[in-house]
């Protein structure tokens, strides 16, 4: 059980801090896996937070969590973003939700945690960054929480000439045992890689120069018309090389791997957090069903770097509109790829100063 915020913040400094916002109190919107699981975290394991106000499309979900987290069920998410005793937004609804939701939380000036993806259109993620840019100040974090994970803060942390030298090639498997929403190929790239798409933008300081989307043999639960597993082959502007197995209905568990060579020398992130045991004749270990068994501390230590910027100021701690918006853009190009056969130049707009 983490400290609330009031023993928080006296504990960590000893003095009250100056203009702070004591507790965030989070409205939620989308009460399913991730948003349940993000609720008791902000409830229970993040410092400086509650849960007030939560609505789902499933009414009943809605109110079962809400009595849980001693919060009120509303029944719109128009209701959660005005809510006066709502001070910031956690969206957590379904993908083609996500673009809509968050325009309304910027227009009622209220910090959001937008779950990935920002859209799974190009269009709907423009319209996001250009709500945002228009209004001249960043409200919008994305729930990219791969960027907290200590696995890949420990790899990105070895790069440079102290450690393995600048990535040269980086290699990614992504697997999850069962399509979670439903197989469709576009939304393997969209729904699922768009968190390789980001952690590799986000390793290399990089921007993809083109996406090449390679289809083969498919596995054995792959339904007619779809590709699974897919091959995403990518070069950034600065020539590192980077691949991603994507494969969803993989049957075998979540797994996330990523191997990095470098020019003095490689690492890999192979197992994760997990501990390796050997016993008779094996070596080896347990792969969790979800994403939420291995991503758990990368999700709890967003929100609270979320949570602690909220509270104490200073530059957004995770990725940005803009991440979310090259996201959508590299995946929209990677779709087009996966239909064409084709490699697919990426092109981005300008950067807005307001993401320097
Ligand atoms: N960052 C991550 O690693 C991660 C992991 C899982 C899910 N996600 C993202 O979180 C989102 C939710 O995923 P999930 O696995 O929790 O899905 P889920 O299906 O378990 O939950 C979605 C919930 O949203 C509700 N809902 C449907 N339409 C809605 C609407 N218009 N407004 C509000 N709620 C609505 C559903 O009733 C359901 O309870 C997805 O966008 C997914 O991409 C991110």
């Amino acid at each position: 059980m983490g400290l609330k915020s009031q023993d928080y913040l006296r504990d960590a400094s000893g003095v009250r801090r100056k203009n702070v916002l004591m507790t965030i109190r989070v409205g939620l919107i989308g009460a399913g896996n991730i948003g349940t699981s993000h609720a008791r975290d902000l409830s229970t394991r993040v410092a400086g937070s509650t849960v007030s106000v939560i609505y789902d499309f499933d009414e009943a979900r809605a109110r079962e969590l809400a009595a849980e987290l001693d919060a009120r069920a509303v029944s719109s998410y128009q209701d959660v973003i005005a809510a006066a005793d709502v001070d910031a937004v956690l969206i957590a609804s379904p993908d083609q939700f996500h673009a809509e939701q968050a325009l309304a939380c910027l227009a009622a000036g209220k910090p959001t945690l937008c779950e990935k993806p920002l859209s799974p259109s190009e269009a709907g993620a423009r319209s996001v960054l250009d709500a945002e840019v228009a209004l001249g100040r960043q409200l919008i974090m994305m729930g990219f929480m791969r960027r907290f994970d200590p696995g890949y803060v420990e790899l990105k942390g070895g790069f440079g000439p102290a450690g393995i030298g600048e990535p040269l090639v980086i290699r990614n498997s992504h697997r999850n045992e069962i399509a979670p929403y439903g197989l469709d190929s576009a939304m393997s790239i969209t729904n699922a890689a768009i968190h390789e798409i980001d952690i590799n933008r986000w390793l290399t300081d990089d921007e993809y120069a083109w996406v090449e989307v390679l289809t083969g043999r498919n596995g054995p639960l792959t339904p007619e018309g779809q590709h699974d597993p897919l091959f995403l082959l990518l070069k950034t502007t600065q020539g590192t090389i980077i691949d991603i197995e994507m494969f969803v209905q993989s049957q075998l568990g979540y797994e996330v791997t990523c191997a990095v060579t470098g020019g003095l020398g490689a690492a890999e992130m192979a197992d994760g957090s997990y501990v390796t045991t050997s016993r008779t004749l094996h070596r080896g270990h347990d792969l969790p069903k979800q994403w939420l068994g291995r991503f758990q501390e990368a999700y709890r230590l967003q929100l609270q770097a979320w949570i602690t910027h909220l509270t104490d100021g200073g530059p957004l701690p995770g990725a940005s509109t803009w991440d979310g918006y090259v996201g959508a853009v590299v995946a929209n190009r990677a779709i087009e790829s996966l239909r064409s056969g084709q490699r697919v130049a990426v092109t981005l707009p300008p950067r807005p100063a307001l993401y320097a």
